[in-house]
C-alpha cells in the first residue's frame, strides 16, 4: 500500500569464530553487564538471537558512544556455534547478518573455522570487525573489568603490553594472508578498506565498550539505506534451525529480517521438496532474560517485528529446512510467494552433475559452502543435500561408475544406523568432518591412497 513508512530496524550482527574462542562468553559478557546494572528487561533474549537496544550500548560503551550520534536502534547479536561458523548467514542470496565479529583467541590465532568463517564474509562482502578475544591470559596482565581498551592497556606492564602487541600484529598479519588489510581499530580511518581488530577479554570485560562501539558505528556508517524498511509488511526471514516444540510439535528458529508476522498468518517455507504452505499456530518468544537462564519458557505472541529472532510453531514443518527462506504470505497470493522462495532456494547454487560424489551437509549455507569447496578443488557432485546421511545418500552413491566417486562426503549431520550398515556392506565411504576443508582433504587424501 502506497502510506508504508520506512522504519530503521535494527542491524543483524553475526558473532562467528573456531570453536571455543569465546563467542558466547562475549554475548553473555555484553548480557551481564546490563542484568547487573540493573537495567531490567534492557536486553532481550530472542531465539538464537540477543537484541541490544542503543541505550544499552551507549551505557555499557560509556565514553565511547554517544546515543545522539545514530539513528539505527541497537544491534541484534546471533551466536552460531563454532562448527556451524557461516550456516546462518544466508539470506537473499546474500548475507543474512548485515555485520559480524569474528571472534579469535589471541594465543590460538587463525583456525580451520575461523578461516571457513572469513571465507563466508570474503563472498558474502560482510563488513566485520576481528575481537582478538582473551587478553586476560597474557602473561602478566592485569584485568580491569568492562573498560575501554586504551583504559586498560595504559593500565598494563611494559612486559604484558609488549606481549600482546606481538600477538596482535601477529593476527594482523595472519589476516593480511587472507587479502584483509588490517590494523589496530582505532588507528583505521576508513573501514570500508580496513578491518579493525579490537583486543577483547570476554572473561574480565575489557575491550567489549569497544566492539559495541565499532559495531554500532560500522552500522550507522555503511547500513542505514539498507536498515530501511516497511516493519508493517509481510514478514521476510531465514532458517536457523527445526525443531520439536514440546506441546506444539514441529516448529522453526527465524531471524525475521523484514516486515511482520502475525499468529494468523500464512507462511511460506523453504524445505527439502517443495516449499511448505502454512498457518501459523503459534509465534513463541522467550520470557525475560532472568526466567530464561533458569526455565526456558516461551511466551506465545501476538506478532513479530524485524529484526528478531522466533520461533513459529505450525503443522507440516517437518521437512523444513535450515538456512531456507521463510516468507509471510498476508495479501499477497500464495503462488506468487511459493515462487519467490523457489526462487530464492535456485539462487542458491550448488551445481551438480551426471558423475560424482555425494554431499550432505545440516544447512543450505554449508551445503553450499561445501560445494563451492568441492568445486574449488574439481571434484564433481552428483546429489546435494540438507539433511543426515540416509540409506537412499549410499544407493545413489554406489551407483556412481567411477570407484573414486562411491563416496559420501557428510558435514555436520548424523549418519543414520541403517545408512551406515548398508555403506559397511556396500564397501562405499562415509567422510564427517565439522569442518569443511578438513572434509574435502581427507577425502583426497583417500583418494591419492587408494591410487598410489
Ligand atoms: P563454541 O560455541 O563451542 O564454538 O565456543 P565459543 O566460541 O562460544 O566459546 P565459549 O564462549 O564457550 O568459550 C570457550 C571457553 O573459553 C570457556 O571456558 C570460556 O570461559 C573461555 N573464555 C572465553 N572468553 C575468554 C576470555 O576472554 N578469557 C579467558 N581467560 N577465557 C575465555
Ligand atoms: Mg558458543
Amino acid at each position: 500500500d502506497g502510506d508504508a513508512v520506512a522504519t530503521l530496524r535494527t542491524p543483524i550482527v553475526a558473532v562467528l569464530g573456531h570453536v571455543d574462542h569465546g563467542k558466547t562468553t562475549l554475548l553473555d559478557r555484553i548480557r551481564g553487564s546490563t542484568v547487573t546494572d540493573g537495567e531490567a528487561g534492557a536486553i532481550t533474549q530472542h531465539i538464537g538471537a540477543t537484541a541490544v537496544p542503543l541505550e544499552t550500548v551507549s551505557e555499557l560503551a560509556g565514553s565511547l558512544v554517544d546515543p545522539t550520534d545514530f539513528d539505527l536502534p541497537g544491534l541484534l547479536f546471533i551466536d552460531t556455534p563454532g562448527h556451524h561458523s557461516f550456516s546462518t548467514l544466508r539470506s537473499r542470496g546474500g548475507a543474512l547478518a548485515d555485520i559480524a565479529v569474528l571472534v579469535v583467541d589471541v594465543n590460538d590465532g587463525f583456525q580451520p573455522q575461523t578461516i571457513e568463517a572469513i571465507d563466508i564474509l570474503q563472498r558474502t562482502e560482510t563488513p566485520f570487525v576481528v575481537a582478538a578475544n582473551k587478553i586476560d591470559t597474557v602473561p602478566g596482565w592485569n584485568p580491569q573489568g568492562d573498560v575501554p581498551i586504551q583504559e586498560s592497556y595504559d593500565a598494563q606492564s611494559d612486559r604484558a603490553r609488549e606481549t600482546l602487541d606481538e600477538r596482535l600484529y601477529e593476527l594482523i598479519g595472519e589476516l593480511a594472508d587472507h587479502d584483509f588489510s588490517a590494523d589496530m581499530y582505532w588507528r583505521v580511518q576508513n573501514f570500508a578498506n580496513n578491518v579493525g581488530v579490537v583486543p577483547t577479554s570476554a572473561e574480565t570485560g575489557e575491550g567489549v565498550p569497544d566492539v559495541l562501539t565499532v559495531l554500532m558505528g560500522l552500522s550507522q556508517r555503511y547500513l542505514k539505506d539498507a536498515m530501511a524498511i516497511d516493519v508493517e509488511g509481510p514478514g521476510a526471514g531465514t532458517v536457523l534451525e527445526v525443531k520439536d516444540q514440546k506441546g506444539f510439535g514441529t516448529a522453526i528458529d527465524v531471524v525475521l529480517y523484514d516486515g511482520t508476522v502475525r499468529a494468523d498468518d500464512t507462511v511460506v517455507v523453504g524445505s527439502t521438496g517443495e516449499p511448505i504452505v502454512t498457518d501459523v499456530r503459534a509465534l513463541l518468544q522467550p520470557r525475560p532474560l532472568a526466567e530464561i537462564r533458569t526455565e526456558k519458557r516461551f511466551e506465545q505472541v501476538d506478532a513479530v517485528s524485524a529484526a528478531a529472532g522466533l520461533k513459529i510453531a505450525a503443522p507440516d514443518l517437518d521437512d523444513a529446512m535450515a538456512g531456507a527462506p521463510v516468507r509471510v504470505v498476508r495479501d499477497r497470493s500464495r503462488e506468487e510467494v511459493v515462487q519467490e522462495v523457489q526462487e530464492e532456494l535456485a539462487a542458491i547454487g550448488v551445481t551438480t552433475e551426471e558423475e560424482g560424489v555425494v554431499v550432505k551437509a545440516d544447512t543450505l549455507g554449508s551445503l553450499e559452502a561445501v560445494a563451492n569447496t568441492l568445486d574449488e578443488a574439481e571434484i564433481p557432485i552428483v546429489r546435494a543435500e540438507v539433511g543426515d546421511v540416509a540409506p537412499r545418500d549410499v544407493t545413489v552413491a554406489s551407483t556412481a561408475d567411477e570407484e573414486r566417486h562411491e563416496t559420501v562426503l557428510a558435514f555436520s549431520v548424523d549418519v543414520l544406523d541403517n545408512a551406515e550398515r548398508q555403506a559397511d556392506e556396500g564397501d562405499i565411504r562415509i567422510f564427517e568432518s565439522d569442518v569443511i576443508y578438513r572434509l574435502v582433504e581427507e577425502y583426497e587424501e583417500f583418494i591419492a591412497e587408494r591410487e598410489r
